[in-house]
């Protein structure tokens, strides 16, 4: 995680934090294990199994940071591709990315993350690698946003918008 430094016109009109979410969307039809890792200080949230059939949506303190990740059914429980949260943070953003910075091979658990709503600044790839993740300790990748409800997809396959690239 490494703070943008663009994130001036957000702040200006940044809402009060409200509870946060994840809403896990899966694209293809494995299911998978979503392992949670809080920063410390922070409340543990309780492992969750999401697949196709619906997405799912986990709720969190309105300050957490922490990342998790995804495990295929069957596969060893191993951290791989993280999503990164930071909600209710500095000026009351959340700020989140999807890191490959434990595992940049595992691609098709954890994919792209963006807000519920505005969809729009998006972390992570299609197809990685991509120049959209996080992948060294001073990558400037780090998305924020005045929402607290982010989207994270999950396996093969991409989701029908075309996101702004941004650089
Ligand atoms: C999951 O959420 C997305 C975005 O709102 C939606 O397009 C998709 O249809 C949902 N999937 C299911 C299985 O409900």
């Amino acid at each position: 995680m490494h703070f943008a430094t663009s994130v001036a016109t957000l702040i200006a009109s940044a809402a009060l934090s409200s509870a946060a979410t994840v809403n896990f969307w899966t694209l293809d039809n494995v299911q998978r294990t979503i392992y949670f890792t809080c920063n410390p200080g922070n409340a543990d949230i309780a492992s969750v199994t999401v697949d196709g059939s619906k997405n799912t949506t986990v709720t969190f303190p309105d300050t957490w940071q922490g990342n998790f990740y995804a495990v295929k059914e069957g596969d060893a429980n191993v951290p791989g591709m993280l999503g990164e949260v930071n909600f209710g943070s500095w000026h009351g953003l959340t700020y989140f990315d999807v890191s490959a910075i434990v595992d940049p091979n595992d691609k098709d658990n954890v994919k792209q993350m963006f807000p519920a709503e505005s969809y729009e600044p998006m972390s992570g790839c299609v197809n990685f690698p991509c120049n959209n993740a996080y992948y060294l300790p001073d990558d400037i990748q780090t998305k924020a946003t005045q929402e607290s409800d982010l989207i994270c997809t999950l396996g093969s396959g991409s989701v029908a918008h075309t996101f702004t690239e941004e650089q």
